[in-house]
């Protein structure tokens, strides 16, 4: 019943950040989405008679790759494939599957908040048994499997009707069409006291940005805690997301921030991306930074039911600011600082050393699974509301006041010429010995260096991860190229200046970065490399 397909191996399937991300039309070449799948199945052992998980966005292809994905892997031995309903499974209920059900691992197919559509992007990630996504020797050898692959395998059979929950028969193998929220749903219910959140009366409102979140939301958000009908918008997953980038932040979600900052607006505002695991977090007239959102987490997590015994240990991602640090230090709790990219918290949180993580790029997780959730964030920053009973507002301004601010932004330059890009970072790099000590726009530079992990669990190292630029103070400027763009080249420059406790806490970002943005410029000569005089997207 296994047929071998003759295939030719392409030279581009090498995993980003996150998975192996390309234009639509890249996918659609023949045998294309085919020898990346197998690639994975010829790289992983202990496929005989395993489960798998598959689920995705819903953006355009989804479908079409999860029949292509089914037919593989009954070919390639599995017992059992866990699909949601629709081919839908966001990011963090995916990785909780893939727990639950015990599996060998998952396909996650999604381009996060990069846009949908015939012409837009598309993704396939593997996430392995933990539920988090593959580690670099993984991904590594995968991408060198690509490189020779020379066939792939597959069955006849019929498409299943992804829309119809039940069993059904694809070869020797069984494919189980799963309600993709329930399970989450249930896990949301056990972390959070969702008692106390409908006692709270709070008014909220939720942009699911036409993706993958809104079944979900509305699930959660307005059936389990009787939020108002309406408090989900956008909650109907659209192939092309209504022709929006699904990115949770001030330029995309513009909208959601118009209404925190109106006069009527509601206690909470919220969004999720493409895939459900970023969020944006938005109080009335109060937007909080992802980085101080992670920080004021962890410094109430304890009120939630799931994080009552207190944290283990935080992580961030190295671009993402030092507010985490202040409360870490508090807590007495360790803080780890790992390279851009989800992958690298799963062995903190295998080894218990860390509960809670975050990144500046709008992610922010627990234990509870082994991806950034989207949605835990509003749920943990809903309960702790209810519990404090106090403003978004009034938390942060407390949250100031007793560790100081870490005023931060980052500014992305898109579309860079990738040859350009290169030659600036090269320069960059070259020029690290010799700038400590030097003064640029008024600032003193005590450390410049490019970042190196040593991962603790398992000594391995990951290099060039971002140049850091440290000066006197604690203020900070990071500079690196984004690893999930499609086309041309990101540059993403991360500034951060820390304001003491007692200190200038209530002033307007902009200006107290406005020196970091000018020595930044003079240190990497950005728009002398990139000809641009300013950033596309300011986060
Ligand atoms: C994905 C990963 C995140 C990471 C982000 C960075 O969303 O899941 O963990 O922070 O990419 O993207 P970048 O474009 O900066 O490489
Ligand atoms: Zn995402």
């Amino acid at each position: 019943m296994i047929r071998t397909v003759a295939s030719q191996a392409y030279s581009d399937q090498k995993p980003g950040t996150s998975g192996l991300r390309k234009k639509v039309t890249v996918f659609q070449q023949p045998n294309y989405a085919e020898n990346f799948v197998q690639s994975v199945f010829d790289v992983i052992d202990g496929k005989d008679g395993a489960t798998l998980v598959i689920g995705g966005d819903g953006r355009f292809l989804n479908r079409e790759v999860i029949q292509k994905a089914i037919r593989i892997a009954a070919a390639n031995g599995f017992g059992r494939v866990v699909v949601g309903r629709g081919g839908l499974l966001s990011t963090p209920a995916a990785s909780n599957m893939i727990r639950i059900r015990g599996a060998l691992g998952g396909l996650v197919l999604s381009a996060s908040h990069n846009p949908g559509g015939p012409t837009e992007d598309f993704g396939i990630k593997y996430n392995i048994a933990n539920g988090g996504p593959a580690p670099e020797p993984v991904t590594e050898a995968l991408y060198q499997r690509t490189r020779t692959i020379d066939r792939w395998l597959t069955v006849d059979a019929d498409d299943v009707d992804l829309d119809t929950l039940g069993e059904v028969t694809v070869g020797e193998m069984t494919v189980e069409v799963v309600d993709p929220v329930a399970d989450y749903a249930a896990l949301m219910e056990r972390l959070f006291d969702f008692d106390a959140i409908r006692a709270a009366g709070l008014t909220m409102a939720f942009d699911a940005m036409s993706a993958v979140t809104g079944p979900y939301a509305t699930e959660i958000l307005e059936r389990r805690l009787g939020f108002a009908p309406g408090t989900v918008r956008n909650g109907e997953p659209l192939e092309d997301f209504g022709g929006h980038h699904p990115d949770p932040n001030l330029v995309h979600a513009r909208a959601l921030y118009e209404t925190m900052m109106a006069a009527d607006a509601p206690d909470f505002g919220a969004a999720s991306d493409g895939d459900g695991d970023r969020n944006l977090i938005i109080g009335r007239a109060r937007f909080v930074t992802p980085s101080d959102s992670l920080a004021m987490l962890a410094a109430n997590a304890h009120l939630a039911p799931g994080y009552k015994a207190g944290l283990k240990g935080i992580a961030r991602s190295m671009p993402t600011s030092a507010a985490a640090d202040r409360v870490a230090e508090t807590l007495g709790v360790p803080i780890f600082e790992t390279p851009t990219g989800w992958k690298f918290f799963g062995n903190l949180l295998d080894a218990g050393m860390a509960t809670i993580c975050g990144e500046e790029s709008a992610g922010t997780g627990s234990d509870h699974v082994r991806e950034k959730d989207g949605l835990w964030a509003v749920l943990l920053w809903l309960n702790i509301l209810a519990v404090r009973g106090e403003s978004v507002d009034a938390i942060a301004r407390d949250h100031w006041a007793t560790y100081g601010r870490n005023y931060y932004a980052r500014h992305d330059y898109e579309g860079v010429d990738s040859a350009r890009a290169d030659a600036l970072m090269t320069e960059l790099r070259g020029s690290l010995a010799g700038l400590p000590g030097r003064t640029v726009a008024g600032l003193r530079i005590a450390t410049a260096d490019d970042f190196a992990y040593n991962d603790p669990t398992d000594g391995s190292v990951s290099r060039n991860q971002g140049v850091r630029i440290l000066f006197d103070g604690g203020s900070r400027v990071v500079f690196r190229l984004s690893g999930t763009g499609t086309s041309g080249a990101t540059l993403r420059v991360y500034l951060e200046r820390y304001e003491p406790a007692g200190g200038d806490l209530d002033r307007e970002t902009g200006a107290m970065l406005a020196d970091i943005v000018a020595a930044a410029d003079e240190i990497a000569g950005i728009t002398r490399h990139t000809g641009r005089s300013e950033p596309d997207v300011i986060t």
